[in-house]
């Protein structure tokens, strides 16, 4: 593989240091460099620097003209539900008109809708589908996603969605958890089943487990006793909560040492407290909040309060249909509070961290992945400021153009 030089870009930002994840003030530093170049050897970054103090290269080098281009970190997704079959374009239609999400949830739409066409599908479906997603993804400049499974609620839907999630390049997470389905007669005889027939190869194929704590879905007990059999099977642990109601989320996370806890637009005073005191990320999805007409996260008290955050898209057909994560930036400067550096440190180092990867993700740096997403912009905060715009105009992954 030749080298690959990025050069004569605007300006190349990153997150500085080598820290994650970033807490507090350090969520905004940023290594800011004008007029500058990054050299990529094989799938790694060699070198970022200033134009002027480029040597000459030896060897094969293949050169990408990035004048009037700013460079950012490839922006990893930390959370996304990317296997599903079919949409719900009509629910949203109903929506608009007025019902809410728990009542069509209740009423045995939503999510279970989803996992009706997810099971449909059939594997091939579901590969293509999420291989979709994925093109999508790096479209809007996401080089890296974690999806979840959690539309297939049987055993072979669930294992499908995983090596699906897998086979695109993402990084699956077991959400086995995610809602009961009509075949088990309630949430703790449908968890009998999942921890006997399904925990063990999904433990095989997944990196986390995730859970729907919320009422209407599992519990804090059930979440315990999942999360618990899941980390004896060697998963990191995630959880949905907060997202309408705080029903123990995050005394959960924290108590069993979670990587992340994801939603949080019901967090209150004590819990932010709790979340800022302890290693778990708070993961914010303003997209879904905004799809779904609920209040904000409260990001700018969480950041104050010396919490660790991730941004996400929630990618999914229900509650976000939208995959960009520049929009996302949008909302948290717009709605969340964030300045566009906190915004990208939230969505590169920090949503690094959540999959574990933060030693080689979300930095420009020596030594780190060689996966950079360009703008077509004068300044590379257009990330944020140019809402819905065409901004990202070229991705390059594992040292190699994208597109
Ligand atoms: O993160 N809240 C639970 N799960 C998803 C939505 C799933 C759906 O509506 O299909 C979420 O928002
Ligand atoms: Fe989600």
């Amino acid at each position: 593989m030749p080298k690959l030089l990025l050069r004569d870009l605007r300006q190349v930002v990153s997150p500085s240091g080598r820290d994650a994840p970033l807490r507090g003030r350090a969520l905004g530093d940023l290594d800011w460099i004008d007029d500058g170049y990054i050299l990529c050897d094989g799938d790694r970054i060699a070198e970022v620097g200033r134009m002027r103090d480029l040597a000459p290269l030896g060897g094969e080098v293949e050169e990408l003209n990035g004048r009037g281009r700013c460079a950012i970190p490839g922006l990893v997704d930390c959370h996304t539900h990317a296997a599903f079959g079919g949409d719900r374009v009509d629910e949203f239609s109903l929506r608009a008109a007025g019902a809410s999400y728990e009542e069509l949830h209740a009423a045995g739409g939503g999510i279970l809708a989803t996992v009706a066409a997810t099971r449909a599908a059939g594997e091939a479906g579901l590969s293509r589908a999420v291989e979709r997603h994925r093109g999508w993804m790096l479209r809007a400049g996401t080089t890296t996603f974690e999806a979840k499974s959690g539309y297939g609620l049987d055993r072979d839907t669930e294992l499908a969605s995983l090596r699906a999630i897998a086979a695109a390049g993402g990084i699956p997470t077991w959400l086995g958890a995610h809602a009961v389905p009509p075949e088990h007669e309630d949430g703790d005889a449908y968890l009998d089943f999942l921890l006997a027939e399904v925990l063990p190869d999904a433990a095989e194929l997944a990196e986390a487990a995730d859970v729907f704590l919320e009422r209407g879905a599992f519990d804090a007990n059930q979440a315990r006793r999942y999360l618990e059999a899941c980390r004896a099977a060697g998963l990191a642990l995630r959880l949905h909560g907060d997202q309408f109601t705080e029903a123990g989320a995050i005394p959960l996370a924290v108590e069993l040492g979670a990587r992340s806890v994801d939603h949080l637009e019901a967090t209150g005073t004590a819990g932010a407290r709790t979340l800022a005191e302890s290693d778990v990320v708070g993961v914010l999805l303003p997209v879904s909040a905004l799809f779904l007409d609920r209040p904000m996260p409260p990001a700018r008290t969480l950041v104050d309060a010396g919490a660790a955050v991730a941004l996400a898209t929630d990618f999914n057909p229900g509650s976000a249909f939208c995959e960009s994560l520049p929009l996302v930036c949008s909302l948290a400067a717009t709605q969340l509070g964030l300045s566009p550096a906190e915004a990208l440190g939230a969505c590169t180092v920090n949503a690094a961290h959540v999959l574990g990867r933060a030693d080689r993700l979300g930095r420009l740096a020596a030594g780190y992945a060689a996966d950079v997403t360009l703008l077509d912009a004068p300044d590379w905060r257009y990330l944020a400021y140019h809402l819905g715009g065409p901004v990202v105009s070229g991705v390059v992954k594992d040292g190699a153009v994208a597109w």
